[in-house]
């Protein structure tokens, strides 16, 4: 792979587990819209592996849009990348609606408000089955946090006052005000949760 491609070792590590979460949940052909697309490794991999799904990369930035745009550059299946702010309104087009939204490892990265954008702009934009889909390190009431997720958490605050990991339950009463509940948690390596939401009724 080209050198000067923007490169992150935990997309690398992460994206066959998450692939392997996602393939029972996309099992019909369907419409795509990745969140924070970042360095486009997941988009590039999941289009690859899923092939029947038409892909939308995204991210508050274009400047990881070259790497993006250039893994993805033999996928048919991958549109060019956009800028879509989760907290802006409408995302892309109004019209626009996905089967999958997918957001990985923004809402620690990220002021609080987010994850309410992120919640908000999915009720708005799913198909009426489809799916929000969001990967990443939480704190969870009943479970115990993993030491190198507090030491993560630390780090992120120390860098902004306004990132961190987030309470599964807070964002869960997040999506509850937009009319989402969560439907499945998986626990994957690395202390990671990969967390399905679907529409509440
Ligand atoms: C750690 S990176 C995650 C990249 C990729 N999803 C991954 O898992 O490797 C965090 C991403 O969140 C994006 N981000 C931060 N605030 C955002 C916002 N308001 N709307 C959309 N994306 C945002 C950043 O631009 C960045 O690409």
């Amino acid at each position: 792979m080209d050198n000067a491609l923007a490169f992150s070792a935990p997309s690398e590590r992460n994206k066959q587990p998450i692939l392997e979460a996602l393939r029972p949940l996309l099992p019909a052909p369907g419409r795509a819209l990745e969140i924070a697309s970042g360095t486009g490794q997941h988009v590039a991999w999941f289009a690859t592996h899923l092939p029947r799904w038409r892909w939308q990369p995204t991210d508050l930035t274009d400047e990881l849009f070259a790497s993006i745009t250039a893994r993805c550059a033999a996928l048919p299946n991958v549109q060019p990348p956009q800028r879509l702010d989760v907290c802006a309104t409408p995302w892309l087009d109004a019209e626009a609606r996905f089967e999958l939204v997918y957001c990985a490892n923004m809402l620690h990265i990220a002021p609080w408000a987010c994850c309410a954008g992120l919640m908000q702009g999915s009720a708005r934009h799913l198909a009426p089955a489809g799916r929000l889909v969001t990967y990443g390190p939480y704190l969870e009431d009943e479970v115990p946090t993993a030491e190198s997720n507090l030491a993560f958490d630390a780090g992120l605050r120390a860098r902004d006052p306004a990132w961190g990991l987030r309470r599964r339950e807070d964002v869960a009463q997040e999506a509850q005000r937009a009319g989402l509940r969560l439907a499945t948690r998986l626990a994957l390596p690395a202390n990671n949760l990969l967390l399905v939401w679907e529409r509440a009724s």
